[in-house]
Parts: C-alpha cells; structure tokens; sequence
C-alpha cells in the first residue's frame, strides 16, 4: 500500500464519486478506479459497496477513512514543518480576528519584535475558520482567534476569556446608568451583529450567548464587521455586543457597558499545528503571559 492510495480512497470516499474524485485528484477515471481495485485486492477486502448510487463505503471502508485522514494531515503537517525547520530566516506568520487588535495584540508583537528583532513577522486579518485552514496549509504559524473548533490537527490554547460588553449611542436608556446591563434588557433593540460571514464566527457566540439565557434577540441586523456595527451603533441604529477590549476603539457616539450575565464570554485562543514546538511560537506564548502579568489579566498557563 502507497501512500497515494490512501489520498485516491479519502478522495473517492469524501467526494462520494469517482467522477468528482478524478477531478479533484486531476486524473483520469480509469486510473483512479483500477488504483482503488488495487487498494482493495491488496488489504484483501471489499471497501466500497459495488453497484451503490451515490457511492457508499463498506464498514472496512469507512474504517479505513476514519484512520487514513488524520495520516495524511500528519504528513501535510510534516512536510509544512520540515519546510519551516528548514528555513534559515526566522520568520512568524500571525493570523488574528479583528477585534483582537482592540486588545493586548498590538503590545504583544510590538514588544515580541523588539525582543526578537530577527524574527520577521508578518501579521495577517482573518476569521478563526479561516485561520483553520491557513494554518493546515502553511499560510500561517499562529493564530489568534475565538472559536473553539475541534479539529485534530490543531492545538489550541485558552488564553483567557473575555467579557462581552454592550455599545450603545450615548442618549441610549441604557446609557443614562454607570452598572452594567443584562441580556433580557436588549430584548427589544435592533441587535447589529458582526461578522455576517463566514460562520460560524463570534456573531453566533453573541447568539448562543441569548439562547443560554433562554432568551431571543427581537431584531438582527447582520454586519459584514465590527467597525460597521460600531459606527451604526453611533448614527443610533441599533445595539451590539462586542468583547471589552473593543472600548480601546474610543468613538465620541458610542459608549460602552459590562453584560452582566454569566455566558457572556469569550474566548481568545492560540492555535497553532500540533507537531509545532518552534521557539519562534514558545517566544511568542511567553511574550502574552509576560503582559498579561504586567496588566493583572487573569489565565491559566500551558505550555506549547
Ligand atoms: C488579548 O487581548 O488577550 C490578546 C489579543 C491578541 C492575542 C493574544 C491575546
């Protein structure tokens, strides 16, 4: 058994044709169907039902796939490793979500590049799905975002959880009070939620924020981004929820109160590829404890 025999079956096996297969392999269908017969006389058993529409796997089969993925995302992940333990510059590629700039991620590569003034690091806006995906493929080394996906592939640190907060335009009702507000109090308002795509993504935390309050938002108005709520919020055109550190982003027309309810947090999460330990990334980990020390910010520390 090669090992391109094990990315012909998980692709005939997750595409559900050999049709699709082919083409996403970029080869003929005689091929990939004989390749697959081999596979299958070589382990001496059937893994594919015969004569099933759409195709369907047999329980070897489906045992096989189940055991065959996470081998070839450890070898996509060794050849991106030994690639970069290869590399003789030193380099960090950081993807983040947008609202992470509002809080500890400016101080934290500011003073990474003046304690590693050899380490060129690059700094990349994307979503926690997207990071996902980019860290698979190599595209970055780290990244900080809010989801907590499960994907084997990817290890994710808890770095801390973040209070939510509500902006509101400063004439609000809700404004008028210094204490903080509750979920049930912004029932009635016209929610502006961010990011409107791709999802799932902090818009269905604010949501799973409410349904844990068994409670329902009356009205959503779905926001490409936080800078687009922030700026509706201030022309009066509705409420949104966003993590404390957004308050760093000071607006004349917005002002901010603490949510009181108990969900509602969230997380910020370092994730980066399993196998990765470089000291590029330990650096990094130890550049966030250090400031978190510095400012009192509460968190659990783990090692990479
Ligand atoms: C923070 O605000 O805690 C934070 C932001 C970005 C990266 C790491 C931590």
């Amino acid at each position: 058994m090669e090992l391109r025999h094990l990315r012909y079956f998980v692709a005939v096996a997750e595409e559900r044709s050999f049709t699709r297969a082919a083409e996403r392999l970029h080869i003929a269908q005689p091929p990939l169907s004989r390749q697959i017969q081999q596979l299958e006389e070589d382990l001496g058993v059937v893994l594919i039902e015969k004569g099933c529409r759409p195709l369907r796997l047999t329980e070897a089969g489906q045992f096989f796939l189940d055991h065959a993925k996470p081998l070839l995302d450890q070898l996509r992940d060794l050849r991106t490793m030994t690639q970069r333990v290869g590399k003789l510059e030193r380099t960090l590629s950081v993807g983040f979500v947008a609202s992470t700039l509002y809080g500890q991620l400016p101080e934290i590569v500011r003073r990474y590049r003046e304690r590693y003034p050899e380490v060129e690091v690059t700094l990349v806006e994307m979503t926690t799905v997207e990071q996902l995906a980019a860290l698979k493929e190599g595209r970055i080394d780290v990244g900080f975002g809010r989801l907590k996906s499960e994907d084997p592939s990817i290890r994710r640190i808890l770095l801390r959880e973040e209070r939510m907060v509500v902006a509101l335009p400063p004439g609000h009702r809700l404004a008028q009070r210094d204490a903080g507000v509750r979920l049930t109090e912004l029932v009635g308002e016209n929610l502006l939620l961010y990011p409107k795509a791709p999802r799932p993504s902090f818009a269905d935390q604010v949501l799973a924020v409410f349904s844990e309050t068994n409670l329902t938002p009356g009205r959503v108005t779905e926001l490409r981004e936080l800078q687009i709520a922030i700026g509706l919020v201030a022309a009066g055109q509705g409420v949104s929820i966003v993590p404390e550190s957004v308050q760093g982003m000071h607006h004349g027309n917005v002002v901010y109160r603490r949510l009181e309810d108990k969900h509602a947090f969230s997380p910020i999460l370092f994730s980066v590829r399993h196998m990765d330990r470089s000291p590029e990334l330990e650096a990094l980990l130890a550049t966030v404890y250090a400031i978190y020390d510095d400012l009192g910010i509460a968190y659990q520390k783990e090692h990479l």
